[in-house]
């Protein structure tokens, strides 16, 4: 319930302007966001990378409906994996887009314009870019955009949302050679008409789809920080024969940080999701809305304890 008022709020303008005005709230951001700046975001991977950590950078930003803004932030990709590029972190240095901001809303050929540029400068630091995958009205189109983009940069991936019923025909499709996916629960709020509602049926159709990329020749991405869906996978790999570099874990960043590590101590390619920039808002809040501990954390904070 408190969830689902957190997911309607992070659509809300007013709610916006009211939390991201707050100045407590930057200290409560912080612990889930790795600050402003392209500085700040390298400080942060390098941190990660000397704790033997992969990463996928999100410039934090979502459903832009202005040409320029979108332009801009295709731009800050390519300012930021220049940035990256002395690190040398090859594959372990990759980014994450969501299409809505660099123009999805608009049209969908700028968004695959301002993708391949993102694309390219990857590509320059021996790297790749993962799709997100936001509500799902805009499924269709980021699977056709990963289509034409995987034309030339065949390592692109994607996020897959198990909560919604499609999934599961989304990963068959995706289950080949080559194809990365990156299998999460899905943070948005959705309708029933789509999507799971109750936890349980999310949690098994999380299984269901992680069964069928476990048991394909893809890329299995597997971000979760849930120890069942984890285990799940562990067993799963040693049923399809894959080996610790078929495969990987991804998590968020400043969540669960000690089972990242001891993942990662154990072999495992961990990736932990590094969001950065000012327009956290929305980010935030879905964060807020996994878990009502969270929530209590804010209030905490907000209160100056
Ligand atoms: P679940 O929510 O059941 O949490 C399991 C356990 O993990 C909790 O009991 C708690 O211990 C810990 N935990 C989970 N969330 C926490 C939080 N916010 N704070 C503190 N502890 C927490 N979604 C989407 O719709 N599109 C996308 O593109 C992506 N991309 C993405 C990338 C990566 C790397 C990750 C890890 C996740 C996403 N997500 C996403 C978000 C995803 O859909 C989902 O909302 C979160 O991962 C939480 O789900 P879990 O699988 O962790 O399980």
């Amino acid at each position: 319930m408190l969830g689902q008022l957190l997911l309607a709020a992070s659509g809300s303008g007013i709610v916006r302007r009211s939390v991201s005005g707050f100045p407590l709230t930057r200290k409560v951001v912080d612990r889930f966001v790795a600050g402003e700046s392209v500085q700040e975001a390298r400080n942060a991977i390098e941190r990660l990378r000397d704790a033997n950590l992969a990463v996928t950078v999100d410039h934090l930003g979502e459903e832009t409906r202005d040409a320029r803004a979108a332009e801009t932030v295709a731009q800050a990709y390519v300012t930021l994996l220049e940035a990256l590029k002395p690190l040398q972190l090859g594959r372990r240095g990759e980014v994450s887009v969501k299409l809505s901001a660099v123009g999805q809303r608009l049209d969908d050929g700028m968004a695959l314009e301002h993708a391949r540029q993102i694309c390219a400068a990857a590509a320059a630091n021996g790297s790749t870019v993962t799709l997100d995958m936001e509500d799902h009205t805009t499924v269709d189109s980021t699977l056709g955009i990963l289509r034409k983009l995987r034309e030339d940069y065949p390592a692109t991936g994607v996020a897959i949302q198990a909560y919604l019923f499609r999934s599961e025909d989304d990963c068959r499709d995706l289950a080949h050679e080559g194809s990365r996916v990156r299998l999460v629960k899905g943070a948005y709020r959705e309708p029933a008409s789509v999507a799971h509602q109750d936890k349980q049926d999310v949690d098994k159709a999380y299984v269901r789809c992680l069964r069928i990329l476990m048991a394909g020749k893809g890329y299995p991405m597997v971000a979760t920080h849930d120890d069942r869906l984890i285990s799940i996978t562990e067993l799963l790999a040693d049923r399809f024969g894959r080996t610790l570099g078929d495969h990987e874990f991804q998590m968020l960043y400043g969540i669960r940080t000690d089972r990242q590590e001891a993942l990662a101590g154990a072999g495992h390619t961990v990736r932990v999701y590094v969001p950065y920039g000012d327009d956290w808002y929305g980010y935030f809040m879905r964060r807020l809305a996994e878990r009502p501990a969270n929530v209590a954390f804010f209030l905490r904070a907000l209160g100056g304890k």
